[in-house]
């Protein structure tokens, strides 16, 4: 089985099925991180472009490595010094790596849609790495693998995600895949920072953080954008602080083996204390690594590989 889609541009595109088949196929993909040499040979003679309009460490990082050690030719392109300086537009840009060969598309941008322009535009397969506040779905699903990874399943697990779920790309996938998935789905935040209409969705939203995360099985965290604040959103950085930040004195009324995330960068000492992330019910790290996971089994999917011919081709 593989993915028929030609682009993964959100989550939502995604069944229940096709959500496993990537999260399994991942599990396959992690045995080759322990060999001395860490190489498929399945995307051999295949280009990935990391076409990056926005700064980023684990997502760029993780698809370059992906890319690797599936053997695909990974070219990394930086919008600061390419021609999008002399005003060459998405498309433009996009059918000119088309042109130079380009296969899949991995794309990262500060407008929504960015992604779905660049789809329409070239017959590369396009992969959303975060279009804005739109979705993040690649995020999404390496933490739906670390959650089954640590809790052995999704389904019927309480998920609390903290902060800021209105202008958070990676909270609107998670809340996709995780209520698909059959999660039970909790959001805590300033009344500012919640979107409306979650209730209907299935989701429990909460302005305090004390019930929130009392009796959930994961707590994740999200970056709070501080210049969300600039635009009065929420009142100050100390005030985010002290009704919200993840710490070490709130985390002992949560369950005692609650999973804690975050999916980075971190304002350490804001949304979440450093000794959280240090803490062993934190996941933070293997999130980072298990991002390489997903990607390389995203990357294989979407190039038609199967994944059952995954287990024996390393
Ligand atoms: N989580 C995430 O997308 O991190 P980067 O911005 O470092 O890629």
């Amino acid at each position: 089985m593989s993915l028929r889609h030609k682009d993964l541009l959100s989550l939502a595109q995604l069944s229940r099925e096709e959500i496993e088949l990537v999260l399994d196929t991942a599990e396959a993909c992690k045995q080759i991180f322990d060999r001395p040499v860490k190489k498929f040979p399945t995307l051999r003679g295949k280009v990935v472009v990391n076409l990056f309009y926005e700064a980023s460490t684990r997502t760029r990082t993780s698809f370059e490595l992906a890319g690797k050690w599936m053997s695909a030719d990974v070219v990394n392109f930086t919008a600061s010094t390419s021609s999008v300086m002399k005003g060459e537009s998405l498309s433009d840009t996009a059918k000119t790596l088309e042109a130079l060969g380009a296969d899949i598309i991995v794309i990262r941008h500060r407008s929504p849609g960015a992604a779905h322009l660049v789809a329409r535009a070239v017959r590369s397969r396009v992969i959303n790495a975060g279009d804005g506040a739109h979705e993040h779905p690649t995020q999404a699903l390496l933490d739906l693998f670390t959650i089954r990874e640590k809790k052995g399943r999704l389904d019927g697990l309480t998920v609390t995600i903290v902060g800021d779920i209105l202008h958070s790309r990676v909270a609107r996938s998670q809340i996709i895949g995780l209520s698909r998935m059959g999660a039970r789905v909790r959001v805590a935040g300033p009344p500012t920072l919640i979107p409306a209409g979650l209730e209907q969705r299935g989701v429990e939203v909460y302005h305090r953080l004390e019930p929130a995360i009392d009796g959930a099985d994961v707590i994740n965290v999200l970056r709070i954008q501080r210049e969300r604040q600039a635009k009065g959103l929420f009142p100050s950085i100390r005030e985010y602080v002290r009704l919200y930040g993840l710490t070490r004195e709130r985390l002992a009324a949560a369950k005692e083996d609650v999973l804690v995330m975050h999916p980075g960068p971190a304002n350490l000492g804001v949304e979440i204390a450093q000794d959280v992330v240090e803490d062993p019910r934190s996941a933070v790290r293997e999130q980072v690594t298990n991002g390489v996971a997903v990607r390389m089994a995203l990357l294989y999917l979407m190039s038609g590989g199967d994944a059952r011919e995954l287990q024996s081709a390393g």
